[in-house]
C-alpha cells in the first residue's frame, strides 16, 4: 500500500547511503526474504534509487517462500523479478549477479516457535545455498542477515555487547532455533569467505523496527501499538524489566547498505543503537504517552511466560565497529521511532477503535526524520 511515511523514510535512507550508492549502478541485486519486513524496505529503497540516483537503474531480483511474508508492492518488470522459492533447495539463476542481500529467515518469535524447522533450515541450508550461488557468480559482495540472538543472554559485564562477545545461548532452548541456525550461518560464511574467497559480510540487526510491519507480527512494538489501536492494556510480560535499544528503520537500512557496499569481507558488524537501553515496561510507557486517552499497561502471565522466562536480560549493541570503519551513527530518538510507526500504522488502518488519537503536538503531517533527533 502506498504510504507516505514509507515514502518519507526511503528519501532518508537513500540520502544517508550518500555517494557510494553509485557502485550498484546498472548491476543486478539478488534479495532474499523480499518480502519480509526489512526485504520490503529494501525494495523500496533500491526503487527510489532506480527512479532517482542511479545513472543505470539496477535489476532486482526477489526471492521469498512467503512463509511469513506479504505481497510485494512493486510490480514484475524488466527492473524487478520476483522468484517463488523455498531457500532449503537451491536456487538456479541463468543471469550474473553483482550483490546478494541474504534477509530470509523467520524473524518474529511468535512464528520462529511455530516453524521451528523452517527456521533452523533457512538459516543453514538457505545460507549455504546463497553462499554457492555467491561463489558460482563470483559476486561482488554478499550480506548475511545473523541476528543479535547469536550473543543469547550475555554477561552485563558484555553489555553493550562488541562483536567479539561469543554469545551465551543454550542450544536446546527455546530460541534454540533461531539462535543456533544464525550461529551456523554466520560459520558457513566465515568458512566460504576463507575456503572460497567469498565477500560475505554478517550483520546482527539489534530489534530493528518500523512501518511495514505484519500487525500480527507481535515483536513488542508492533505488539504494543495493535493492543492501544484495540482499546487493550499493553501487555507486559514478565515483570517487563528486561532491557533492549530499539532502532528505527531509516537508522538500521543506512548501515546495512554501509555494510553492503564496504570491503570488510568476512566480518560481523552490529547494527542497532546503543542509546536509550530501556526497559519493556518504559517502551510502553512511551507508546502510551503518545495517545490522547490513558492506556493501560499490564503486567501479564500470558502464552509468552515459558518464553520471557528465559527472554536475554539485557540487549545493547556496542556500534563502535561500524561507527567507526563505516562512518555510521544513529540519528532517530525512541519517541521520534515510535510515533512515525504509529502514524504509518494509522494511515495502513490499523485502528478498530474511533477514538484513538495522537496527543495534539504530534500531528500526523510532520516528518519527524527531520525533526528530532538524539
Ligand atoms: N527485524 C529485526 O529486528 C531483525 C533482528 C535480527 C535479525 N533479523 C534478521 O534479518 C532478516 C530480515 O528480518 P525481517 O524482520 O525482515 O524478517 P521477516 O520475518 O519480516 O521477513 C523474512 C522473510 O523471509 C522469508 N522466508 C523465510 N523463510 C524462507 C525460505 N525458506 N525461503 C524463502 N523465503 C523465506 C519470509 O517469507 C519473509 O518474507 C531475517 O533473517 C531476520 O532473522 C532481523
Amino acid at each position: 500500500m502506498p504510504s507516505k511515511i514509507i515514502d518519507e523514510d526511503v528519501e532518508t535512507i537513500s540520502k544517508d547511503i550518500g555517494i557510494v550508492a553509485h557502485i550498484l549502478s546498472g548491476k543486478t541485486l539478488l534479495i532474499t526474504g523480499g518480502a519480509g519486513f526489512l526485504g520490503r524496505y529494501f525494495l523500496a529503497t533500491l526503487d527510489y534509487l532506480n527512479k532517482n540516483v542511479l545513472e543505470k537503474p539496477c535489476r532486482i531480483i526477489s526471492v521469498d517462500n512467503f512463509i511469513t511474508g506479504q505481497k510485494y508492492d512493486l510490480q514484475e518488470s524488466p527492473t524487478f523479478q520476483p522468484i517463488h522459492h523455498n531457500l532449503k533447495f537451491p536456487l538456479e539463476i541463468d543471469e550474473d549477479i553483482d550483490f546478494i542481500i541474504h534477509a530470509a529467515g523467520i524473524a518474529s518469535p511468535k512464528f520462529y516457535r511455530t516453524y521451528k524447522i523452517e527456521t533452523i533450515d533457512v538459516g543453514t541450508l538457505g545460507t549455504k545455498h546463497m553462499l554457492e550461488l555467491a561463489r558460482y557468480k563470483n559476486v561482488k559482495s554478499m550480506v548475511f542477515f545473523s541476528s543479535s540472538e547469536v550473543y543469547g543472554d550475555p554477561d552485563p559485564s558484555k553489555v553493550p555487547t562488541p562483536e567479539t562477545y561469543c554469545g551465551n545461548v543454550d542450544c536446546t532452548g527455546p530460541r534454540a532455533n533461531y539462535d543456533e541456525s544464525k550461529r551456523i550461518g554466520e560459520t558457513f560464511c566465515i568458512a566460504y569467505h576463507e575456503v572460497h574467497g567469498i565477500p560475505v559480510k554478517m550483520i546482527r540487526p539489534f530489534n530493528v523496527y518500523g512501518p511495514g510491519m505484519r500487525k500480527d507480527d507481535m515483536r513488542v512494538v508492533p505488539n504494543f501499538i495493535l493492543n492501544v489501536f484495540h482499546g487493550n492494556a499493553l501487555p507486559v510480560y514478565g515483570g517487563g524489566q528486561n532491557t533492549r535499544t530499539f532502532c528505527y528503520i531509516t537508522d538500521a537500512m543506512t548501515g546495512f547498505f554501509k555494510i553492503l557496499l564496504s570491503d570488510f569481507n568476512g566480518e560481523s558488524f552490529n547494527v542497532g543503537t546503543d542509546k536509550e537501553e530501556v526497559s519493556v515496561e518504559t517502551l510502553a510507557k512511551t507508546v502510551a504517552s503518545l495517545f490522547d486517552q490513558p492506556v493501560e499497561i499490564k503486567n501479564t502471565a500470558g502464552i509468552n511466560d515459558a518464553y520471557s522466562a528465559i527472554d536475554p536480560k539485557r540487549r545493547c549493541p556496542d556500534i563502535t565497529k561500524l561507527s567507526t570503519k563505516l562512518g555510521y551513527t544513529p540519528k532517530i530518538d525512541l519517541r521520534s521511532g515510535v510515533l512515525r510507526f504509529t502514524k504509518w500504522a494509522i494511515e495502513d488502518n490499523w485502528s478498530k477503535v474511533s477514538d484513538v488519537k495522537l496527543k495534539t503536538e504530534t500531528p500526523l503531517q510532520e516528518n519527524d526524520l527531520n525533526k528530532r533527533q538524539f
